[in-house]
């Protein structure tokens, strides 16, 4: 590589990016509400989930109530709905209408039958900072569509390739992009 290619610039924000969008589900007053979250990490070899919530946000006090979230990974033909998750608030408009929502083992976590993949939390411990909460939760179950995966010496596996997941970056447009072509092949 050229030498000049590696000539650092400093620049602002945080860039452990790009992350999958998620669609993060909680029970609100009786009704299943969604928001857009781009600030997610697993955690503990995915024992745990981590998130970013805005204190502000309707979806905290369904997350306070009950104790527990979904995580819902949408593919990129729900773009669309994803957008209005992500830019209007359920105490305007109903969320939970946009989709096919099912229930798991928790009973309080609503998660979204058009998303691929789906994670049902429970609450472990909430971090509070100023004007954001870091939410810490324990997978409890996660599910896949049938039509995503396929079987491996008895084990039920998931093939990205097919879902598409919705990709968002930040340090530039802070838009969504796809997810690319699979690197490392068999010889290598
Ligand atoms: C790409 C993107 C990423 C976002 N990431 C976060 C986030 O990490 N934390 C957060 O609290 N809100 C985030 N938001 C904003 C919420 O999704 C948005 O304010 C939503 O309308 C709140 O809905 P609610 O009031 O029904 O909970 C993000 C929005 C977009 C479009």
């Amino acid at each position: 590589m050229n030498k000049e290619n590696l000539s650092k610039r400093e620049i602002e924000g945080n860039l452990l990016s790009p992350l999958p969008v998620i669609l993060v589900g909680a029970q609100v007053n009786g009704k299943p509400n969604y928001l857009v979250i781009g600030y997610s990490c697993p955690f503990d070899f995915g024992r745990y989930i981590f998130f970013s919530l805005s204190k502000s946000r309707y979806t905290t006090l369904g997350i306070h109530e009950n104790m527990t979230f979904s995580v819902n990974i949408p593919s990129e033909d729900l773009v669309k709905e994803t957008d209005i998750c992500g830019s209007k608030s359920g105490r305007d408009i109903d969320k939970g209408a946009l989709f096919s929502n099912f229930y798991g083992e928790l009973k309080t976590a609503p998660m979204i039958r058009e998303c691929p993949v789906n994670i049902e939390c429970e609450v472990h411990e909430i971090l509070d900072y100023e004007r954001n909460e870091g939410i810490i939760g324990k997978v409890v179950k996660s599910y896949v569509n049938h039509h995503y995966t396929f079987e491996e010496e008895d084990t039920v596996k998931l093939d990205w390739r097919k879902i598409h997941p919705i990709i968002w970056a930040t340090g530039g447009d802070f838009n969504y992009y796809s997810l690319g072509e699979r690197l490392k092949t068999e010889d290598l």
